[in-house]
Parts: C-alpha cells; sequence; structure tokens
C-alpha cells in the first residue's frame, strides 16, 4: 500500500518505518526542516533503539521516503496516518490544533478516495471532528473515511512493540476502512480489535489511565510496605501470580513520566469532566504520583537533615531507561526541590544529559556514575537503567562522603549494601 504518515515523532517515525518494513511505500512528513534534513541523513531525531538501523535498512530499499510537503504526501498516498503531537493544554486537556491542521491540509489536497486514521492519543469524540473539519475543506468533493488505530508503543521498546503488538485497535465506520486496515495489521498475527471511531478512541485513555493507576496503586502500597518494614517487591510478586491482576506496572518507584501517562490522564479526566463526569479516581492517582516526588526527598532530608550546602550525586535523568526522553521526568522535579533547598546537584545519565542539560542548567553533569557519586554527600537512583545494576559498591563508598544510597527504583538489592556499611533507602522496602 502506499502510506502517509503526516507527524514524524516518536509514533510516525517508528510507524513509518516498521509499515515500510512490512514492504509498504511509506512518506514521513514533518513540518520541521530541520527533522526531516537530519531523516534524510538517517539522523534520527530522539533515542529509540533499533530504529536507526530500522530506517537506514528501507529508505536505502527505496521504500521510506521523508518530505514537509503535504501535497507530495497527500497525492502518493491511499492511507494518511495523523501521527501529530497532542500536547497537553494548561488545563490539561488535549491541543488538538495540529490534528486539526493536518486534517484539514489532507481534505483540501485529496484529488481521489483518502482513508485517514488518527494514530495519535485525542479524546473521544475527535474522529467526529476530524470528519466535519474535512467535509468544510473538501475542495474536490472526493469520498474519504476517517477511523482510528491508536498506539501502543512504549518508549525504548517502540518498533518491538508496533511488529508484536498485544492486540491492534482499529475504529472504523465503514467497511472499506476495515479492510483496509485489517488487511494492513493481518501480517503482525495479533488480535485486531474492530470496534466503532468513538470506543477506539476511548480504548487508548483508558489503557493507560488503567496502567497509571496500577502504578500509583502499588506505590500507595509502597507507603504501608515502609510503615510496616514490609517489602513492596514480595507483595507485588505476590499480588502478580492472580492471573487477574498480572505482574507487569506493579513496579513501585519515584512514579511515571513520559509524554503519555501525565498527559493522557490529565486529558481523560477533562473529557470526563466535559461530559459531566468528574472522574476522581484519575486525580487521586496523579495525586499518588506527584507525592512520590516529595517522599524521595523527605527520605533524603531525613539522613542529611539540611540539604542546604549538601551535595547529592543522581543516577539516572530519562524518565525510564533505554530513553533520552525527560518529559515529565520524576528527575526534573526532584531536582528543582534539591535546588531550591540550596542543595548542588551533581548527575549521570546514560543517554539524556544533552536532554537534560537544556532543562536543568545548574546541575554539574558527570562522565559515569563514580564521578556523580565522588564528594556526594548522597547517591540516588532515579532511573533504572542497566548499566547502574553492576556498580562497584565499595568504590562508590569510598568516593561518596557518607555512604547513603537513596534508591528511587528499587534497582540495587539492599543486601548488597547493608552489609558494606550502607544506608539504603528503597521505596517501600
Ligand atoms: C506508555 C504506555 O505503556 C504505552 O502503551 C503508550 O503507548 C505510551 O505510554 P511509555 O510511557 O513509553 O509507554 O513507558 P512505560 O514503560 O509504559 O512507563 C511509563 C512510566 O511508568 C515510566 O515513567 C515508568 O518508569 C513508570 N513505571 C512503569 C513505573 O513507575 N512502574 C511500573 O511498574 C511501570
Amino acid at each position: 500500500m502506499e502510506i502517509g504518515v503526516v507527524g514524524s515523532g516518536h509514533v510516525g517515525l517508528v510507524t513509518g518505518a516498521c509499515l515500510a518494513e512490512m514492504g509498504h511505500r511509506v512518506i514521513c512528513m514533518d513540518d520541521s526542516e530541520e527533522k526531516i534534513e537530519k531523516l534524510r541523513e538517517r539522523l534520527m531525531p530522539f533515542y529509540e533503539p533499533e530504529l536507526a538501523e530500522l530506517v537506514e535498512s528501507v529508505t536505502r530499499e527505496g521504500r521510506l521516503s521523508f518530505t514537509t510537503d503535504i501535497e507530495e504526501t497527500v497525492k502518493a498516498s491511499d492511507v494518511l496516518f495523523i501521527c501529530v503531537g497532542t500536547p497537553s493544554k494548561e488545563g490539561g486537556e488535549a491541543d488538538l490544533s495540529a490534528v486539526e491542521k493536518a486534517s484539514t491540509r489532507i481534505a483540501e489536497t485529496m484529488d481521489d478516495y483518502r482513508l485517514v486514521v488518527e494514530k495519535s492519543t485525542v479524546p473521544v469524540q475527535t474522529g467526529g471532528w476530524i470528519r466535519r473539519t474535512m467535509e468544510a475543506a473538501n475542495r474536490r468533493g472526493v469520498p474519504f473515511d476517517v477511523a482510528c488505530n491508536p498506539e501502543f508503543l512504549r518508549e525504548g521498546l517502540a518498533v518491538s512493540d508496533f511488529m508484536h503488538p498485544d492486540r491492534v485497535v482499529i475504529g472504523v465506520e465503514s467497511k472499506r476502512a476495515e479492510e483496509t486496515l485489517t488487511n494492513l495489521y493481518l501480517p503482525l498475527g495479533a488480535p485486531i480489535i474492530v470496534t466503532d471511531i468513538e470506543s477506539a478512541e476511548i480504548i487508548k485513555h483508558a489503557s493507560n489511565s488503567f496502567l497509571a493507576t496500577k502504578i500509583s496503586f502499588i506505590n500507595a502500597v509502597s507507603v504501608i510496605c515502609e510503615k510496616t518494614g514490609a517489602d513492596v517487591l514480595k507483595v507485588a510478586e505476590g499480588m502478580g501470580c492472580d492471573g487477574r491482576i498480572g505482574r507487569q506496572f506493579l513496579d513501585a518507584g519515584v512514579g511515571f513520566g513520559g509524554s503519555c501517562f501525565p498527559k493522557d490522564l490529565k486529558a481523560f479526566s477533562r473529557i470526563a469532566e466535559n461530559l459531566g463526569y468528574d472522574f476522581k479516581l484519575l486525580k487521586e492517582v496523579e495525586r499518588i504520583n506527584q507525592e512520590q516526588r516529595t517522599r524521595l526527598v523527605k527520605k533524603l532530608r531525613a539522613e542529611l537533615w539540611n540539604l542546604k550546602g549538601k551535595t547529592v550525586g543522581i543516577l539516572g535523568l530519562s524518565y525510564k531507561p533505554d530513553t533520552d526522553d525527560m518529559r515529565s521526568a520524576p528527575a526534573i522535579e526532584i531536582v528543582e526541590l534539591l535546588e531550591r533547598e540550596g542543595a548542588t546537584v551533581r548527575a549521570y545519565d546514560p543517554k539524556a544529559m544533552d536532554t537534560a542539560k537544556k532543562i536543568l542548567q545548574k546541575v554539574q553533569y558527570c562522565k559515569d556514575p563514580y564521578e556523580t557519586a565522588d564528594g556526594s554527600d548522597a547517591l540516588v537512583i532515579l532511573t533504572e537503567w542497566e548499566e547502574f545494576r553492576g556498580l562497584d559498591l565499595a568504590k562508590i563508598k569510598t568516593l561518596l562522603k557518607k555512604a547513603i544510597v537513596i534508591d528511587g527504583r528499587n534497582l540495587l538489592d539492599p543486601d548488597d549494601l547493608r552489609p558494606l556499611g550502607f544506608v539504603y533507602k528503597g521505596v517501600g522496602r
């Protein structure tokens, strides 16, 4: 099939490259000249394992190309995926202006039937807005369909999540659209859930909100574990063996960040409010998540007393491992809280330091975990990067002013640290 992708960010670029890998001819379009120029030179705009190699191979085979020209994209494609950003507005609602702009430009340009597919995470009833917007801009009066095909891509696993999905959701309003999208995704061999457009839009927000709820639930349980000497990892293990609960997304820690959970929770909550329902549960999920950040600083204060004048070493700045993304990363708020109290922060992250330098200018960036520990009054782990699992703890102890480790991701084993004389504080253990 001839496919156009409008918006070449974390979702659009992965979608385009994977569809090209599946044998389709794909044009990835973006308004950013800089991003498109870099992509033409095979330079990725963000770190995502496997993506650079995939883009390299499919562009070399001539199945993936890049442009800033929407007309070229629309004219050359049968199916158009809208993958533009839908960031949060002030009050938490999703900003859909890019979706409207893409819909209008597609409608103005299309010279024959097109299937327009919303893949960006959008509030329920956006499909209706896209249809009305396209009808108003449909200069040539050609037929078209709108569909919803939400993405469930985790950063750091996006290529694998696209090629091996748990399920594909397609929200359609015509048999033609259903057949097109079913044929497109059939080779992946995953269950294809066919719904109306509104249900597909809700599946996305509800899925992310539920996953965030699981995380806040175990984080709330971790507080009880800390007060009773229980071990939240054991609790999660015991809970997770129940097939109805499942072990995934029961990892207590400093909380969720990223471009999706915080944004989708707010958006879903506002959608409910606008529809006249106060989704209190989601507000509590957000509150618990926020509190995890301040609870970590409290643990540090309980060990160091005054933070003013102290030096705190932080390992991990990205919101999760295997990404350079710091959107809503717990590290941002935690560093700001520490610096506001007069502490000096040193930090190391395997991939996110270039991103961090644009956000956290006062941090002293280090070349590795040992330089970070050198002269620090305590070491704090905020992202569970694999390379932090194998630290030379004896060496870390000699470098730290005080042998204190606050493990915001329960990455290390207290039985490895406490016998060496460390004060170890995890989350819920
Ligand atoms: C998420 C959804 O998983 C994905 O389906 C959706 O398309 C995009 O948003 P992502 O944000 O990339 O993906 O990462 P994910 O692995 O889901 O983690 C999200 C956040 O939750 C991270 O900050 C992570 O550290 C945190 N998390 C995850 C926990 O704190 N505990 C857990 O048990 C799992």
